[in-house]
């Protein structure tokens, strides 16, 4: 039986689920393949620590020399993270004609187009399922199965840790710090958690998901981003009784030829299927000419699910290795020619239902004042809550829902709400989307 060497580069809790795989489903891989998928090489600095999984001698090794540039290995799997040295890794492997998988969506928002066009250049493949949405193999629906549609929107919960967090913070009152914590041992959280909680993991998401759908080059910096630190316990009491949840979404749409990107805490209507995605399940919601409406859900974190997408990007390099037919699917399903840089819409052009949390002294005249303001800024209200006092007795709670209103309108009304003297505390404002 043939046989296609793979060497993985970082032994960590993911590469252990790949090694565990590779080791423990060898019959059904080769079964489907036709080849056998060997691993013959795992680099890592810390080759002591037990894994749990128990390898054959000799594979471990410390030395990243035995795997780059290694003729004997066909297909090098990154899984250290990060910007470098997993960069320096990904080129010289591609350099050296290797194939490359990685879980690297950091790598991939901040050098993707590089590597891509560094393995077009040496004629192998570079597959990175595993780096949106863990398990659930949205890349290759959209770079594949959905190759007949143009795609009018993307939105998705594309970070376990924040959607375990809100899903905790929702539905049992929990405590942010707790929860986190517990986010953190259950190994769903980035080694920095403040690419997870402030939004920033699903930004580097929401930047490939976006060249994927529309034909553009990776660039990360085009998404406005807002994490979910600033949302408080007493926000998902109010989204509840507007019939509302919290989530923290990631939006893709083009309309008129402008594509607009956001991550951001929102408020989805609890009917919407989004709104059912809780724990550190993800999802992504897309939106086709052809299909319709589609929603992709699974295990966006962990162990053995973002491993099960890694394993599956081996399969396919390998079958294209055996077929000799590498770069058969284009890095992001469209041809070079057809990958064009477009025109972003500024936030302050973007349109959404505003949820207002605003915190004043409960004083006469304090509504009108407020809504004077908004009226005059082209904002409509659609709802009013006012309830009890704050814990110091003095301020309260007054919440807002908004009709449709512009962004830059809404900021200006705020800048001039936020001044007035009965206001003890900035305003918190989380959109509110309706028609995902
Ligand atoms: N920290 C990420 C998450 C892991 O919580 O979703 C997967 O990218």
């Amino acid at each position: 039986m043939k046989k296609i060497n793979v060497g993985l580069i970082g032994f960590g809790t993911i590469g252990a689920g790949v090694a565990k795989i590779l080791l423990e489903n060898r019959q059904v891989i080769s079964d489907r393949l036709g080849a056998e998928l060997n691993l013959q090489k795992i680099a890592d600095l810390d080759i002591t620590t037990d894994r749990g999984v128990a390898l054959p001698d000799g594979i471990l090794t410390s030395d990243i020399e035995e795997l780059i540039g290694n003729p004997e290995i066909d297909i090098i799997i990154e899984l250290i993270g990060g910007y470098e040295p997993a960069r320096t890794f990904v080129s010289r492997a591609l350099k050296s004609k290797q194939s490359v998988v990685t879980a690297n969506k950091a790598l991939l928002a901040k050098h993707g187009n590089e590597l891509f066009s560094l393995a077009r250049e040496n004629g192998v493949d570079f597959y990175y399922e595993a780096s949106v949405a863990g398990g659930i193999p949205i890349i290759k629906v959209m770079r594949e199965s959905l190759a007949g549609n143009n795609i009018n929107s993307v939105c998705g919960i594309l970070n376990g840790t924040c959607n375990y967090i809100l899903s905790k913070m929702g539905d049992e009152g929990a405590d942010f710090a707790e929860v986190l914590q517990k986010a953190q041992d259950l190994g769903y959280a980035e080694a920095d958690p403040t690419f997870d909680i402030e939004g920033i993991d699903t930004a580097h998401k929401l930047a490939i998901l976006t060249s994927l759908a529309f034909a553009t080059p990776i660039d990360f910096d085009k998404i406005h981003v807002e994490g979910i630190s600033a949302v408080k316990p007493v926000d998902f009491a109010f989204a509840q009784e507007f019939g509302y949840k919290i989530k923290l979404l990631a939006i893709a749409k083009k309309e008129d030829d402008c594509i607009e990107t956001r991550v951001h805490p929102t408020m989805i209507p609890e009917k919407h299927m989004l709104a059912k995605i809780d724990d550190v399940y993800n999802a992504v919601f897309v939106n086709a000419d052809a299909l319709g409406p589609s929603l992709y859900y699974g295990q966006g974190a962990g162990m053995m699910a973002t491993a099960s997408a890694v394993v599956g990007d081996l399969v396919d390099i390998a079958r294209n290795c055996l077929d000799k037919s590498l770069q058969r699917i284009p890095d992001l399903g469209f041809q070079v020619a057809a990958i064009k840089p477009q025109t972003y819409r500024p936030m302050s052009e973007i349109v959404s239902q505003y949820y207002l949390r605003f915190t004043v002294y409960d004083k006469t005249s304090v509504l009108s004042r407020i809504a004077g303001i908004l009226g005059h800024n082209e904002i409509s209200i659609a709802s009013v809550i006012q309830q009890g006092r704050g814990p110091d007795g003095e301020t309260v709670a007054v919440v807002m829902q908004t009709h449709k209103a512009k962004e830059k309108d809404l900021r200006a009304a705020l800048a001039e709400i936020d001044k007035l003297s009965f206001i003890a505390a900035p305003t918190t404002v989380i959109r509110m989307e309706s028609d995902l």
